[in-house]
């Protein structure tokens, strides 16, 4: 049985929520789900006339370029995204990148890369985002970690470690947070068919289109779940995975993965 550790949102209509990595994959299919909803949706990301395709001149859609490893972005991004919504009712963060690498093959620099773009970048938005929400009273947020996160997998080390640090950020903001009145959501996908996975030379259990990892995302908040995490078996049996003693896991994984 599964309780709702948010509250429900039963109608988008009107919703003001500001997207972080929209011109692509996972984000840009939330923000066509959204848009198709009735929410006002503001769509970030480096490539303006990605972003513009993905609204497709939706009169709901509001572009606003960033690159959110900019120097001191996130103060003047919060501020003008909230004018220009007059508020802020969910910031979803998206932006993320995957570098695939083995522990015999580990580059520092795009450790750094990695680290900075999907770790630090939320730490510098959360800055500014959350007193700006705690002022306003009310907002939800929405971290992406990924399943890769719940145990150590291979050719993940560096991004698994990343996606592990943001559930338990999301965790501790929901401590937090929670009880302040604002919502909290992680979001863990599994496989879904986005660029990020285009180079991935293996099977991909479960993979999923980014329509459908955007169904369950938005039926996810709607329902007030606090982990969304999909597609539903594949994600819950590595999630069990995670739980089981190390002796046992590393077995299993062995002989699931061939490595
Ligand atoms: N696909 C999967 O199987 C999978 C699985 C688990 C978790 N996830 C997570 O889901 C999220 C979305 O991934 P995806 O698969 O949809 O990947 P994607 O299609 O590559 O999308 C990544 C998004 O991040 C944006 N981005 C990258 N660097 C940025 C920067 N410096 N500033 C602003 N935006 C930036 C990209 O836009 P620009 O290039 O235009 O900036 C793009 O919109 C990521 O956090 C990823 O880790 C994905």
């Amino acid at each position: 049985m599964m309780f709702d550790l948010n509250p429900r949102v039963e109608d988008w209509r009107g919703r003001r929520v500001w997207i972080v990595g929209a011109s692509s994959g996972i984000g840009a299919a939330t923000a066509q789900r959204l848009l198709k909803e009735g929410a006002r949706v503001v769509l970030s990301a480096r490539r303006p006339e990605q972003l513009a395709e993905v609204a497709a001149g939706h009169a709901n859609a509001i572009l606003y370029p960033m690159d959110v490893m900019g120097d001191d972005i996130w103060p003047r991004a919060i501020q003008e995204v909230s004018d220009k919504l007059g508020g802020l009712d969910l910031v979803m963060f998206l932006a993320g990148r995957y570098d695939a690498q083995h522990s015999w093959e580990i580059d520092a620099e795009a450790v750094q890369k990695s680290f900075d773009l999907n770790v630090v970048s939320l730490y510098r938005a959360l800055a500014t985002l959350v007193p700006a929400l705690l002022k306003q009273g009310s907002g939800g947020i929405a971290i992406t970690g990924s399943i890769s996160g719940y145990t150590g997998l291979p050719k993940a080390l560096v991004y698994g470690a990343t996606k592990a640090a943001l559930i338990n950020l999301a965790e501790s903001l929901y401590f937090e947070l929670a009880p302040k009145g604002l919502s909290i959501y992680l979001i863990n996908p599994g496989f879904v068919e986005t660029p990020m996975t285009a180079a991935n030379d293996f099977k991909m259990p479960g993979l999923m289109k980014p329509p459908a990892a955007a169904d369950a995302i938005v039926e996810g908040i709607s329902r007030g779940r606090f982990e969304i995490r999909f597609p539903r078996s594949f994600a819950g049996g590595l999630r069990v995975l995670s739980r089981l003693p190390y002796l046992l896991r590393f077995s299993i994984l062995h002989r699931t993965t061939g490595l």
